[in-house]
């Protein structure tokens, strides 16, 4: 969602901020605009529009000319996307950019305007600006109400204006969620910013630093950074940087030095990230598994995630959004069907609030990759005051859920920039069915062979994947086929529909058409009355224990005039005229069907991609959507 950066320092500010503003593009925005000291003076700039229209804006009215200051990337929640509505915001001495959303807001804007403020956004965040400067400049402490014209010459209180303690208070009365960069007109060289659930990261570098909401928006000028915890208040100034508690008492932090660099979170010569990060999959789904595979078979032991423990669980929920929610589904499968514990994937927007029967002899997943999404934070909040154990699934290492969760498993894949998660989702899954494998041979279901078998086969998938990717021509073509459709369905049984349901996600997400994902065998109860002449099926049909039946399923909606895309193994048969196109997966006869998904989402995240391209639609930026959704 918003994207925040600040930065103080020797070098150009606007440029810095904007450098980092596009970095932090993939988050999502509908908005942009930057505030930087000029001298004593703050200077902002802002837009609705991307950042292009930002660019052009300085362009014509001149860049601000300074060395410290904050920049924002709005994705409008409280008032619609507009030059006013954008950020930065300020209000009397104080200037902020925020990420998240005051629900109190409403409250504190009627407070505040008793005591003689007026507002000129329609957004949540101009009344944390207001008060601010309610507490900065120690309206608090005098015993009348200020009006608005008088304010600034009122009598001041007796406490000189401190920035420290104004946030202090200030953070006190906000309900929901914030990250706040935050300039106080007094002290041109310094930045402050605190948070609670929307991530601040300090980049700290050689006599500069910065804020940001994301690593990427200063790994070009430093790899080290530490992470400001819920509640801490960061100031930086010239003479470094400190760290604040809520009470105000200094705090050590740690300082972490990011483990990829700038190369990583860019495009490589791809023409999107989305593509980059599809090639990826090989390389980060071998690279995941090499860290939690030893001696040829997955071990959790070195997380906590014992034999024992794993023996002990009665049931397993798998908690996620969206794409990682449907990486839940394929790990339900795997999981059931190997070790015979039963699982439920749960939305956690959904789980969060349903009184969940959950306790101390379960184990809750919260797959993620961002590890900061809203509703899987309170889910794991949830779980954990209810005694279960809580194992993190998520690819940024020190967030929140990474955090807060009893254990950890780090997934590989590095910075996933593209909003339509792919890679992602890859080792998400690659991590689930090594799990499955570990928890049949803990219960003493499977064989250590077998789980050996099992997970040299699981390694194979990336040279299944490499197969895929290398015959991706044929998805570009299914692609020139669909970039019309108004509507399209996926269907698969198993495995299969899991995959359905995110390869549905995935075409819908970036290309506009609406998609449908169902059980093959579920058309008929409802569905199938919206099949006719020219509507695409993509039959998912790769599980060959019900091939069969889906067969079946693929012939009720062709005799309806659906036109049928059969995604398979290589050499699979079908009867005359029921196929239209046929992809078939050149992968071997030797992976095992349960691991089909691997390779197969492969496929479909290609033929999402290229119909996306080729309705002429930026797939890295699909519109309304954000890559980390830090509010519910
Ligand atoms: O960061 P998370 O994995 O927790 O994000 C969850 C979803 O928002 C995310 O997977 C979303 O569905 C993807 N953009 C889909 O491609």
């Amino acid at each position: 969602m918003c994207g925040i950066v600040g930065y103080l320092g020797r070098r150009d500010c606007a440029d810095v901020l904007m450098d980092g503003l596009e970095k932090l593009e993939y988050r999502g925005y509908d908005s942009a605009g930057i505030a930087v000291f000029e001298g004593n003076s703050i200077r902002t700039v802002k837009t609705r529009g991307k950042l292009k229209c930002m660019a052009q804006k300085l362009a014509e009215d001149g860049k601000p000319e300074g060395f410290c200051g904050i920049g924002h990337t709005r994705w409008a929640t409280h008032g619609e996307p507009s030059d006013i509505n954008s950020h930065p915001h300020s209000n009397g001495r104080v200037t902020i950019v925020h990420n998240g959303i005051i629900e109190n807001y409403a409250e504190l804007k009627e407070f505040l305007t008793e005591k003689g403020y007026s507002f000129v956004s329609q957004t949540d965040s101009e009344i944390v600006a207001c008060l601010l400067d309610y507490y900065y400049t120690g309206h608090d402490r005098m015993s009348w109400g200020a009006s608005p014209e008088g304010r600034t010459d009122a009598p001041q209180s007796k406490l000189a204006p401190d920035p420290l303690r104004a946030i202090m208070e200030t953070v006190k009365e906000l309900h929901g969620s914030y990250a706040l960069g935050i300039l106080f007109k007094d002290f041109p060289d310094r930045v402050y910013a605190t948070r609670k659930g929307s991530p601040i990261i300090v980049g700290l570098g050689q006599e500069e630093y910065f804020i940001a909401s994301d690593i990427p928006a200063f790994l070009k000028y430093t790899k080290d950074y530490a992470l400001l915890d819920d509640d801490e208040i960061v100031c930086m100034e010239k003479s470094g940087v400190g760290f604040y508690d809520v009470h105000g008492i200094a705090v050590k932090k740690q300082i972490h030095t990011a483990d990829w660099d700038i190369e990583q979170a860019q495009k490589c010569g791809f023409p999107h990230y989305m593509l980059k990060e599809i090639h990826e999959q090989p390389e980060v789904v071998t690279k995941t598994l090499d860290s939690i595979v030893t001696d040829g078979v997955p071990d959790f032991s070195g997380i906590g995630l014992t034999d024992e423990l794993l023996r002990g669980v009665k049931r397993v929920f798998v908690v996620a959004c969206g794409t990682a929610m449907y990486a839940g589904i394929v790990g339900k499968y795997a999981v059931e069907k190997l070790a015979r514990v039963p699982v439920t994937t749960e939305i956690a927007s959904e789980f969060r609030y349903m009184d969940p029967i959950v306790g101390e002899d379960d184990l809750v997943i919260l797959v993620s990759q961002s590890g900061e999404t809203a509703d899987t934070i309170a889910s794991l909040e949830l779980a954990k005051s209810r005694g279960a154990r809580t194992l993190a699934v998520v690819n940024v290492k020190y967030s929140a859920i990474a955090r807060g969760s009893d254990m950890f498993i780090h997934t590989l894949a590095g910075p996933e920039i593209a909003v339509a998660s792919t890679k992602a989702y890859s080792v998400q899954i690659a991590v689930l069915y090594a799990l499955a494998f570990r928890f049949a041979y803990a219960r003493g279901i499977m064989p250590e062979s077998e789980m050996k078998r099992l997970t040299a086969q699981l390694y194979g998938t990336s040279k299944a994947i490499r197969d895929v990717i290398d015959n991706k021509d044929e998805c570009q073509f299914i692609a020139s086929q669909l970039m019309n459709a108004e509507k399209l369905f996926f269907i698969g049984r198993g495995f299969d529909y899991a995959l359905s349901l995110e390869g549905s996600l995935k075409l819908k997400e970036i290309t506009y058409i609406h998609s449908e994902a169902y059980a093959a065998g579920e058309l008929k109860h409802g569905t199938i009355s919206l099949i006719e002449r020219g509507v695409p099926v993509i039959t998912v049909a790769t599980q060959r224990h019900v091939l069969a039946k889906t067969v079946s399923n693929m012939e009720e909606v062709k005799a309806r005039g659906a036109t049928i895309i059969a995604v398979c193994r290589k050499g699979t048969e079908f009867a005359e005229g029921t196929v239209d196109i046929k992809l078939e997966l050149d992968i071997g006869d030797e992976l095992d069907d349960m691991l089909i998904p691997l390779p197969t989402v492969c496929a479909l995240q290609l033929i999402a991609y290229y119909t996306s391209v080729q309705r002429g639609i930026d797939p890295d930026k699909p519109r309304n959507l954000a890559k980390s959704v830090t509010t519910e």
